[in-house]
C-alpha cells in the first residue's frame, strides 16, 4: 500500500492520544497542569510515536463536569494558560509533526454561560430559543438519564421564568437548541475559530443528544452534521470529526452519513470495546470475533476509532445484564469500583491484576484491530486509578512522570494513587530506561502499526484459529497481508491457520524475531505462549518483508477503498 494515501486520509491510521491539559504537566508551579507544561512534553509524545493529540475541554468553566461545562467557547481556561500559550503549543506540536484535535462540547453549555443567563431571564428573552424549554415536559423515561447517581430527570424547572429546561446530562448543563439556525451558525463559528488556530478537527461530545434532543425536532437531524462537515471541508479539506456515538451498529452508519460518508469522519467503536472486555473477562475470542464480524464497514474515507479505556467510566451498557455482571466479577467486584450501574471506574492494568504479559497482549490486540487506536494518557505506562477520587475522576489523576510524581513542583490539585500503581512504581522516567517496560512495548506497537497500514485500511477477516482462546485475524490491502494472533487464555496454545492465497509464503514476526513458512496447502502452525501475541507480515519467500506492502501500479488519484 502506498504511504501517500495515509498522508491524505491521515486519520485512517492515526494514533490518537487523549489528554487533559489540567492533569498532564504543570508548567508554572501552581499544582495545575497547563499549556506551558504540556508544550515541554511534546518531544515525549512525538517520541512515543502518536500522531494526533486529542485535548479534553480547555475552555473557561465552573468545572462541575471536569470542563464539559463551558462558559466561553472562544477562550482558554485561565488556570491552563492564555491564547498565546495555546498558539505556542500548537506551533510546537505541528513542528514535531503532531496534529491536534479538541473536544467540541456543544450539546450543552454551563448554566453559568452568558447565553443561558440571558435566556433564562424571561420567556421573551431574545436568547430564549437558544435552549430547549417546556411548560410541561413528557414524563421522564429513566433510561434517558445519563448520570443516575446525581439526576432523576432530564428536565429542570426554572423558577425565575416559569418553564422547564432540558438537560441531557447534569442539570447545570442546559442543552443548546440546534433547531435554531442562530445556534447552528454559532457552532460553525466556534469550529471555524479553532480551525483557524490550527486544529485538525474535533472530538464531538454526545453526538446523538446534540442532534436529537431539540425543539422542534429537526426534519433531518443528520443534515446538520453534514452541514457542519461541509463547512469544515470548505475551510480545510483534511479536517475531521470524531464522534462520540454510543449506539448499536445498525444506527451508527447514519452518523457517518450512510453511503456518502459526509457526516462524522470517525466514530468510536463502543460495541467492539465492550466485546473486547467480555473476551478479556472470559479468556475467549468469541465475543470480540462476533463484534468484528457484525461491525459494518464505514463509508469510503471514514474509519472506526478503537479503544479499551477512555476518560469516562468503562461503559458496559450495550451488554446483557449477565455479561455485565461477568465483567464486574472479573474486573471490578467491589461496589466502589462500579459506577452508574453500567460501568467501572478503573484503568486497564488494575483490572488485569497488574499482569504485564496480559496487559501487553491487551494493547497488542487494540493496535491490531482494524481501525484507528485511541489511547488515554497514562495508558502507555500502565497507570492505575485512584478510587478515593469522586466518580469518574478516579481515572483522571495527574500523569506520572517520575518516581516523585514529576507532575508539579507544588502540591498537586489532584492526587495520584498510592500503592502498587503509585508514581514510585509506575512512571515514565523508569520505563524509559527499561527495555521490557510497557512504555517501550507501546512504542513498538505504534511503530509497527504505522508500518502496517493494511491493519487500518485493509479488508479484515476473522480466521478460524482452532482454539476458543485465540483470536486470529488477517488484514489485506492491495495484495499485501498482515496476520495477528492473540491468546486471551492463560495457557500456551498451538494454532494452525489456513491462509487462502498465501500458499508457500513466508510469515515474518513483527514484534519479535522469527519467521514461519506457509505450506503448499496454505497451512501454518504458530505456537503462542500464555497471553501471547504475534503480528506477522506475509510475503513470497523471495520478497523482503519490508517491500511486501508496495505495488507498482498503486495510483495517487484512486486510493483503494479497502
Ligand atoms: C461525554 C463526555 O465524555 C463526558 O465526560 C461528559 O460528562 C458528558 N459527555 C457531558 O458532556
Ligand atoms: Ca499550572
Amino acid at each position: 500500500m502506498r504511504l501517500t494515501y495515509t498522508s491524505d486520509l491521515w486519520w485512517k491510521n492515526a494514533v490518537i492520544y487523549c489528554l487533559d491539559v489540567e492533569t498532564y504537566k504543570d508548567g508554572n508551579g501552581d499544582g495545575i497542569g497547563d499549556f506551558r507544561g504540556l508544550t515541554q512534553q511534546i518531544d515525549y509524545l512525538a517520541g512515543l510515536g502518536v500522531t494526533c493529540l486529542w485535548l479534553m475541554p480547555f475552555y473557561p468553566t465552573p468545572n462541575k463536569d471536569d470542563g464539559y461545562d463551558i462558559t466561553d467557547f472562544y477562550a482558554i481556561d485561565p488556570r491552563l494558560g492564555t491564547l498565546g500559550d495555546f498558539v505556542e503549543f500548537m506551533r510546537t506540536a505541528h513542528d514535531r509533526g503532531l496534529r491536534v484535535i479538541a473536544d467540541l462540547v456543544v450539546n450543552h453549555t454551563s448554566d453559568q454561560h452568558p447565553w443561558f443567563k440571558e435566556a433564562r431571564k424571561s420567556k421573551d428573552s431574545p436568547r430564549r430559543d437558544w435552549y430547549v424549554w417546556s411548560d410541561k415536559p413528557e414524563p421522564d423515561d429513566p433510561s434517558m438519564v445519563v448520570f443516575p447517581d446525581k439526576e432523576n430527570s432530564i428536565w429542570q424547572y426554572d423558577k425565575g421564568s416559569g418553564q422547564y429546561y432540558l438537560h441531557s446530562f447534569y442539570k447545570h448543563q442546559p442543552d443548546l437548541n440546534v433547531a435554531n439556525p442562530e445556534v447552528r451558525d454559532e457552532i460553525a463559528r466556534i469550529l471555524g475559530f479553532w480551525m483557524e488556530l490550527g486544529l485538525s478537527g474535533f472530538r464531538v461530545d454526545a453526538v446523538p443528544f446534540l442532534i436529537e434532543n431539540v425543539e422542534p425536532k429537526l426534519a433531518d437531524p443528520h443534515e446538520f452534521l453534514a452541514d457542519l462537515r461541509a463547512f469544515m471541508t470548505r475551510r480545510k479539506g483534511d479536517s475531521i470529526l470524531l464522534g462520540e456515538v454510543n449506539v448499536p451498529y445498525r444506527q451508527l452508519l447514519d452518523y457517518f452519513g450512510d453511503g456518502l460518508g459526509d457526516q462524522v469522519t470517525m466514530c468510536f467503536d463502543f460495541i467492539g470495546m465492550q466485546s473486547a472486555w467480555l473476551s478479556l473477562a472470559r479468556g475467549e475470542a468469541e465475543p470480540l470475533a462476533a463484534a468484528l464480524k457484525a461491525r459494518p464497514r464505514p463509508p469510503k474515507d471514514c474509519q472506526w476509532a478503537t479503544f479499551l479505556r477512555n476518560h469516562d467510566e468503562l461503559t458496559l451498557d450495550k451488554l446483557t445484564d449477565e455479561e455485565r455482571q461477568e465483567i464486574f466479577r472479573a474486573f471490578g467486584p467491589e461496589k466502589n469500583m462500579q459506577i452508574f450501574g453500567r460501568g467501572l471506574r478503573r484503568r486497564l492494568p488494575t483490572m488485569l491484576g497488574g499482569d504485564l504479559r496480559r496487559i501487553k497482549m491487551a494493547y497488542s490486540l487494540l493496535f491490531s484491530l482494524p481501525g484507528t487506536p485511541v489511547l488515554f494518557y497514562g495508558e502507555e505506562i500502565g497507570m492505575g486509578e485512584n478510587l478515593d477520587a469522586e466518580g469518574r475522576m478516579a481515572v483522571r489523576t495527574p500523569m506520572q512522570w517520575s518516581s516523585e510524581g514529576g507532575f508539579t513542583m507544588a502540591e498537586p490539585v489532584r492526587r495520584m494513587p498510592d500503592g502498587p500503581f503509585g508514581p514510585d512504581r509506575v512512571n515514565v522516567a523508569d520505563q524509559k530506561r527499561d527495555t521490557d517496560s510497557l512504555l517501550r512495548w507501546i512504542q513498538l506497537l505504534i511503530e509497527r502499526y504505522r508500518e502496517c497500514p493494511e491493519l487500518a485500511w485493509g479488508r479484515h477477516t476473522v480466521l478460524d484459529s482452532g482454539s476458543p482462546h485465540v483470536l486470529a485475524h488477517r488484514c489485506d490491502a492491495d495484495g499485501a497481508s498482515v496476520i495477528a494472533l492473540h491468546n486471551l487464555g492463560r495457557t500456551a496454545e498451538d494454532v494452525e491457520l489456513k491462509l487462502e492465497g498465501l500458499e508457500n509464503y513466508r510469515l515474518t514476526d513483527l514484534l519479535v524475531d522469527g519467521t514461519s513458512d506457509v505450506s503448499e496447502q496454505g497451512v501454518v502452525r504458530l505456537p503462542l505462549g500464555p497471553h501471547g501475541c504475534r503480528w506477522l507480515r506475509a510475503a513470497p519467500a523471495e520478497v523482503p518483508p519490508e517491500d511486501a506492502s508496495v505495488k507498482a501500479d498503486d495510483s495517487f488519484t484512486h486510493p483503494r477503498r479497502r
